[in-house]
């Protein structure tokens, strides 16, 4: 069956102590946790090999949230796979919409990132969504179709086994608009029939497909409540332990 996991996007936010901090405020809250969502921190690149060394906590595990969808070599200020991966990172983000809008990233380059984490064991958590305007002439699903067919399914099934899946509608990241449960479960359960018709049942049945979008502590139980909906990617409110660890204790 497929696996419950809660994720905290930082973004740029937290120096490093800062973050630090954080990192340690979660994982002794999480104690005594005795549920089975597996918690993912993301926080900034440079705070991942120092977080790595100090947590000693199973459940929660580190991701980057970008990687070079070039190897190695001569692309001064990019950080790739393997450097992540020896840093202590086990996913990666790739295709976050931040990513898209501001810093070019189309389906392809997606495509490429995905590959390329895989080839040094990372697993990517691919993230696909609309914008307002596509929502609004009801392309949402024609766009995500489109991101799902370039961005992931030129892989075969044992490898597109280790993706997760985010669904952030964009119009509903860091605004504080959050999609109702019923669109939230509609695309997830859009994103599982695709992944159905392209490989199986089984590798439908078996893909976490996450949340994000001004996911909170008031609203991560009923969204968390559809059957389609594994958990969630969460930005602004996973920079407060307390918010973040309410929202893990919501997967349940
Ligand atoms: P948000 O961000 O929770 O602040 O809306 C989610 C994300 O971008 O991953």
């Amino acid at each position: 069956m497929r696996r419950k996991i809660v994720a905290g996007n930082w973004k740029m936010n937290k120096n490093f102590q800062e973050g630090v901090e954080l990192a340690m405020a979660v994982q002794e809250s999480l104690k005594d946790y005795k549920g089975n969502c597996k918690v993912i921190l993301i926080p900034p690149f440079v705070h991942i090999a120092k977080i790595r060394e100090l947590l000693e906590n199973d459940i929660i595990s580190l991701g980057a949230q970008n990687c070079s969808n070039k190897d190695k070599g001569a692309y001064t200020g990019e950080v790739s796979a393997e450097m992540l991966w020896s840093s202590g990172a086990d996913y990666v983000l790739v295709g976050h919409s931040e990513r898209r809008q501001y810093y070019g990233e189309t389906n392809k380059s997606c495509a490429e990132k995905i590959n390329i984490a895989l080839d040094n064991q990372l697993m990517p958590i691919y993230c696909v969504g609309e914008t307002k305007e596509q929502r609004e002439k009801n392309e949402t699903f024609k766009v995500i179709e489109e991101q799902m067919k370039v961005g992931a399914f030129a892989l075969d099934a044992a490898d597109f086994g280790h993706l997760v899946i985010a669904y952030e509608p964009v119009w509903a990241i860091g605004t504080g608009l959050t999609a109702t449960k019923e669109q939230a479960q509609e695309v997830h359960a859009f994103i599982r029939k695709l992944i159905e018709k392209k490989y199986n049942k089984e590798i439908a049945n078996n893909t976490t497909i996450l949340y994000g979008g001004s996911c909170n502590p008031s609203n991560a139980d009923e969204l968390f409540a559809q059957p389609d909906v594994d958990g969630g990617l969460i930005g602004g409110a996973s920079l407060k332990a307390d918010d973040f660890v309410k929202i893990i204790q919501a997967n349940k």
